[in-house]
């Protein structure tokens, strides 16, 4: 089984959907650890009541990013993890960290990428007046929110939807892409080639509705 670090921010909900598809027999990954740089990120809670080893790098305790990184780097390659899956990880990453882990890293950003990557997707694809949007699981490259797409979910904007509305929308869907995801890419179901993601899965593209 693919060995995962996870790495959260925040309240973990899509850790804690990973947390439960490693827990379905014959799933290809497990969770060597989990680290958040918040030290009151509520997702650390989630994760020692799953009986996960878990870790604080307070990103206010370093001069550099370098130096964030580099302990971040140490205890994910000593728990022997094969894969780091960013979870609601709010911070910036380096070219050097992203490169170390280079088609080893994937993110789930909050929506149907290009669009709308940075913050307050659900915000802009409102007032965008887009009719589907979503979520997508990308391995990740330097420039921020780009990288070869593992797949996509992909929900209505319905009329009257607020940010709220719409981004609990589009939460249910991460929670159901996210491990479909993890799982193509530690099957070796789904592998980068050049820019780009070849699977034959018929997972990669997700409709759900609401
Ligand atoms: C999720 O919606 C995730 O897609 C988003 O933060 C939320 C974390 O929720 N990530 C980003 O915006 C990354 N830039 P969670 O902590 O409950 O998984």
């Amino acid at each position: 089984r693919t060995k995962l670090a996870i790495l959260i921010s925040g309240r973990g909900s899509n850790m804690q959907a990973l947390i439960e598809a490693c827990a379905q027999p014959g799933f290809p990954a497990e969770i060597a650890l989990v680290v958040s740089n918040r030290p009151d990120a509520g997702g650390l809670d989630r994760a020692k009541a799953a009986g996960l080893p878990t870790a604080v790098v307070d990103h206010a305790g370093y001069e550099t990013r370098e130096a964030f990184e580099a302990v971040l780097t140490d205890l994910i390659e000593a728990a022997g993890a094969q894969l780091v899956c960013l979870a609601g990880f709010m911070r910036l990453l380096t070219a050097d960290f992203v490169n170390h882990w280079r088609d080893r890293l994937i993110n789930i950003h909050p929506s149907l990428l290009p669009a709308f990557p940075g913050l307050h997707t659900h915000e802009r694809a409102i007032e965008a007046g887009v009719k589907l949007h979503g979520c997508t699981v990308h391995f990740v490259r330097a420039e921020m929110d780009n990288g070869p797409i593992i797949g996509q979910a992909a929900v209505p904007v319905l009329p009257g939807d607020t940010p709220d509305t719409l981004g609990a929308r589009v939460l249910a869907a991460e929670h159901q892409l996210y491990p479909a995801c993890v799982k193509l890419v530690a099957s070796g179901k789904a592998r980068v080639r050049g820019d780009v993601v070849k699977t034959d899965a018929k997972v990669d593209g997700l409709l759900i509705n609401p």
